[in-house]
């Protein structure tokens, strides 16, 4: 029997070997949004671990659109040359396919990472002006952002595809767009974020017209043989907030304009969530949206195991799993699920001989 998470996934003209998707995982160590020696270590030691694809931290499309003041950008040549060093390294020494995940932090933006408290940057500590639908913080203490005019929605739209068009010259095999976690795109969606008395605010036809507006215009220029998808909060776990109901919705939306996945992540738009933790707790989200839409699901959040995450592709609840601290933990975790279950995994040629199969008596 062949192991349904070791099976290949064919995404238009992308292949991936396997169901295995390392996660975004910011790092807060970039240099005016530039990615360093410090990428070349994170990003390549998942390049050559064998899961399917290895996504990139959320790189922000805007200096006012990064988390922190460290977070990677992709918004200038130097940012380009920098992720293009990164991404050619991963391609020499890795096996995995490489996506990158484009983002903006909206109201969230102009804060310290989380080892750092997370907490807002404070006047001295050269903070920003952020910008979101409405002029609503994220919770006590935090920057009061500024409400996008149309000029600055044309703008933020406009970034994303130049972001997109730099991310094809650097040679990313698929893109994901950033609509999660209480970020710019998933303001618009969230009625507690969202407060536009527009066309961009109230029903949900309005709160969803600016993501699928950044969503088209992507998909404009990202050639029809590579996959765009994307990472969506499917709830905000608070009464008022956005629905997994207005999830199914927005996925059909995004199915309609050629949107090749939904990542399905939740919460973090509203620092009142009352998230239920528990081990694959994001997977009957993501098995709503792909039973409801048949659009391909990725789901992420507490997926630690190799049992675990074939049991989820298996029974059909996603097609495919991310993990993020489980493969900080355990870079190999893809090689070391393949044994545990029997499948095969790709090794580079220079680490060929550490398979055990290879050498164990
Ligand atoms: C260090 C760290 C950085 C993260 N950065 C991002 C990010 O850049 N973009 C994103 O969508 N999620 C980010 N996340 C969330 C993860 O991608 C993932 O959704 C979450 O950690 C749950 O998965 P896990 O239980 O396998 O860690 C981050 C998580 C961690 C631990």
């Amino acid at each position: 029997m062949t192991s349904p998470l070791f099976a290949p996934l064919e995404l238009r003209g992308l292949t991936l070997p396997n169901r295995i998707v390392v996660s975004p995982m910011c790092q807060y160590n970039s240099e005016h949004g530039s990615a360093n020696d410090w990428h070349l270590m994170h990003l390549g030691q998942f390049a050559m671990g064998a899961a399917g694809l290895v996504m990139t931290e959320a790189t922000h499309v805007l200096p006012v659109g990064r988390i922190t003041h460290r977070c990677l950008g992709l918004y200038s040549d130097d940012n380009e040359a920098a992720l293009q060093r990164v991404i050619d390294f991963c391609r020499r020494y890795g096996v995995a396919k490489l996506g990158i995940q484009l983002a903006h932090a909206g109201r969230k933006a102009s804060a310290h990472p989380p080892a750092a408290g997370g907490k807002p940057l404070a006047a001295d500590e050269n903070p920003w002006t952020t910008e979101a639908p409405s002029p609503i913080p994220f919770g006590p203490g935090w920057h009061t952002p500024v409400a996008l005019a149309r000029a600055g929605l044309s703008e933020v739209r406009d970034q994303f595809v130049n972001a997109a068009r730099r991310s094809l010259r650097i040679g990313f095999d698929l893109i994901e767009l950033h609509i999660g976690h209480g970020y710019l795109l998933h303001e618009f969606l969230s009625p507690i974020s969202n407060q536009r008395d527009d066309e961009y605010g109230g029903s949900i036809a309005n709160r969803m017209r600016f993501p699928l507006e950044v969503f088209a215009a992507v998909r404009a220029i990202w050639p029809a043989e590579r996959p765009l998808g994307v990472r969506v909060s499917a709830t905000d776990w608070i009464e008022g907030g956005w629905t997994v109901e207005e999830t199914v919705v927005f996925a059909r939306e995004l199915q309609a304009l050629g949107c090749d996945f939904i990542d399905v992540t939740s919460g973090q738009l509203d620092p009142r969530q009352k998230i239920p933790l528990a081990p694959g707790y994001n997977v009957p989200l993501a098995h709503k949206v792909k039973s409801e839409t048949g659009i391909l699901t990725m789901a992420v959040g507490l997926i630690t195991k190799p049992r675990q995450a074939e049991a989820i592709v298996a029974g059909g609840q996603a097609d495919l799993v991310a993990l993020a601290r489980g493969m900080m933990d355990d870079p190999r975790w893809a090689w070391h699920a393949a044994r545990e279950l029997g499948a095969q995994a790709l090794y580079p040629a220079n680490y060929a001989r550490c398979s055990p199969a290879q050498w164990q008596p």
